[in-house]
């Protein structure tokens, strides 16, 4: 809470929610909103609320009748100045689910500093209304204790990050909001020029070029809490706007980056949830982490360790494995602790229809029974040497469910990582008291995208490769993610500083030397006047802020967000502009499809 002495104004000498009973027989002047208005025998009781909380104030009809008065017209969010005096509320009146329950404010007189139409909606932490509703009155909306704590989650993450960065000796440096297209991947949100009709600048979807030329300026130590623009399909735990502690360092390697943010995180997890999360944080190769949770975003709150089967398989009678393994694939598995026990029939059956939802062939449950007895669909074509390297394998023990996945290594790590997240949420093993970190290390430094039919960079084409190997098949990058309960919090490399492996980077991103020239030419030529090796990270702090508020989508820590639609409901946008505008933009709108023109 912020000292309230420093919010002391011309217009009143205390907050609603600092008041405590040490304040008993103390003067206030009070200004706030009506939240709740009441008669009880003749006496009003408002509860007026601020920022910083709401305490209960009282108009006696007898000791202050003019006050009285005037309390019966207040209405909800009608904003009011009080003056009265603080007292301890009688015998058994306390409130103990309020911080300033145990006092009231005896009100000797009020004034309407300003009346407020009636709400969309009751303004109170059990919201039931419509999140589009929410989003168009949001004022309203962050008037709710619940989002004013959000809100300052937010600025106490802020605060701890600039505490944290400036004793390290990194410079707060802004970089431009209109620049062109960066290289993160998603589509840029582009801005006409009118001074260069028929040109754009691009809004940012990270300052990463600009950071790394601040390293060929010789700054060393750069960080920017900065907003991020991407046109994606927004979802919970992605927006179009966004903000991410961006970070880079010269002569630095991975170790030192980590060395920078773990102590930071460990911070925010200790101040804002009391927490002390051991450091250093888990570790693991790319390469483990896809083979142990077939995710490079693992949930580590629980177990459920995916297994790999593939061997048992070769030449069985179960055909449709047994050609899995020959034809290159792989039988993996987790098992679900008491997931038999607790799941029915249907329940499992449904849960092959949900593998085939995120693309896998299909999935074989197997519930294991008493005396190592499996009930399953598949069993008939079980030898008895499967059925035991299943259970040994696994680990699995009577009452466990153990499901099994054949398929593409990817296809089943993509299955196996849905089903276990809906499994532990189910089988109720998550605990939102823990906080488990991983980091990942030596990604590929490519990725095969079936879209555009080539090679692309797994994180972006600045990133160094681990070794001389740039075979596009198995070449490693100098890369990281940092991970926490199953959300990618943030990711970095060591960035290439020398122009030749640059330019054997783009080549195999199919590049031509115009290309190379077009987009990344001012890149290149600033590394031929003395790059020092360097590398960075960028944070996403809304993900950071989402989890530490114990939220669903970041759209609840922004404080003005876009719906999921994309859409401002707010403030109307995007909105079609003035003829005129366009006109002197260069712009002809080609009218869209009536389909694509809703929200
Ligand atoms: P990257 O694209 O991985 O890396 O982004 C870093 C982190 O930013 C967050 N993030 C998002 N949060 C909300 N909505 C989004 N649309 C969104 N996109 C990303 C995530 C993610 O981990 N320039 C590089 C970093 C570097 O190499 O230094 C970059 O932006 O938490």
């Amino acid at each position: 809470m912020t000292d309230p002495s420093v919010m002391v104004t011309a217009m009143r000498t205390h907050l609603c929610g600092e008041l405590r009973l040490a304040h008993a027989g103390d003067q206030v002047t009070l200004c706030g909103w009506v939240a709740h208005r009441r008669d009880h025998g003749g006496v009003t009781f408002v509860d007026l609320r601020d920022r910083e909380g709401v305490v209960q104030i009282v108009f006696h009809p007898d000791d202050a009748p003019e006050a009285h008065a005037t309390a019966q017209e207040l209405r909800g969010e009608w904003v009011v100045r009080v003056t009265g005096s603080v007292r301890e509320r009688p015998p058994g009146m306390a409130n103990v689910d309020l911080a300033t329950g145990a006092v009231e404010v005896v009100v000797t007189s009020v004034e309407v500093l300003n009346r407020a139409e009636t709400p969309p909606f009751v303004i109170e932490d059990r919201i039931e209304a419509d999140e589009l509703l929410r989003l168009e009155y949001r004022y309203l909306d962050l008037r709710r204790p619940e989002m004013t704590r959000a809100l300052r989650l937010r600025h106490e993450i802020n605060r701890t990050i600039r505490e944290h960065m400036d004793p390290l000796g990194f410079l707060e440096v802004e970089t431009p909001v209109l620049t062109t297209a960066t290289p993160e991947g998603a589509r840029d949100f582009l801005v006409p020029s009118r001074m260069f009709p028929g040109s754009f600048y691009a809004l940012p979807q990270s300052p990463q070029q600009l950071k790394q030329l601040l390293m060929v300026a010789g700054q060393d130590r750069y960080y920017q809490i900065v907003r991020c623009l991407r046109d994606e399909k927004p979802r919970a735990d992605r927006g179009l706007e966004f903000t991410q502690l961006d970070v880079e360092m010269s002569f630095a390697d991975e170790e030192d980056i980590v060395s920078v943010i773990e102590p930071l995180y460990a911070r925010v997890v200790r101040e804002t949830q009391g927490v002390d999360v051991t450091t250093p944080f888990r570790r693991m190769s790319y390469d483990e982490m896809l083979e142990r949770y077939g995710s490079d975003k693992p949930d580590l709150r629980y177990g459920m360790e995916l297994s790999t089967l593939t061997d048992l398989f070769e030449g069985s009678g179960f055909a449709a494995f047994a050609k899995v393994a020959a034809d290159g694939g792989v039988i993996k598995g987790l098992t679900a602790p008491r997931g038999a026990a607790v799941l029915s029939r249907k329940e499992l059956d449904k849960l092959v229809e949900d593998a085939k939802g995120r693309g896998a062939a299909g999935l074989v449950w197997i519930a294991v029974e008493d005396g190592r007895a499996l009930r399953s669909p598949v069993d008939k074509f079980l030898s008895d040497e499967e059925r035991n390297g299943i259970l040994d394998r696994t680990g699995a023990v009577p009452g466990d469910l153990v499901c099994l996945v054949g398929d593409r290594v990817d296809r089943a790590n993509v299955a196996l990582d849905g089903l276990r997240r809906d499994l532990a949420a189910r089988l109720d093993l998550i605990s939102d008291e823990r906080w488990e970190f991983v980091w990942y290390f030596e990604p590929p430094l490519f990725d095969w995208s079936d879209d555009e039919n080539k090679w692309v960079s797994n994180h972006h084409p600045f990133t160094a490769p681990l070794t001389d190997d740039l075979e596009p098949r198995t070449a490693k990058a100098r890369a990281y993610d940092l991970i926490l309960n199953g959300s990618e919090l943030g990711g970095g490399s060591i960035r290439i500083h020398d122009p030749q492996i640059q330019e054997r980077v783009f080549e195999v991103l199919g590049l031509s030397h115009e290309e190379i020239e077009s987009k990344f030419g001012h890149l290149i030529r600033a590394f031929r006047y003395g790059a020092p090796p360097h590398g960075g990270i960028a944070m996403g702090l809304d993900r950071l802020a989402m989890l530490m508020a114990g939220k669903d989508a970041i759209r609840d820590v922004q404080a003005f967000p876009k719906a999921q639609s994309g859409a401002d409901p707010l403030m109307g946008g995007p909105s079609p502009v003035d003829p005129a505008q366009l006109q002197e933009l260069g712009i002809r709108v080609i009218e869209p499809a009536r389909s694509e023109g809703g929200r």
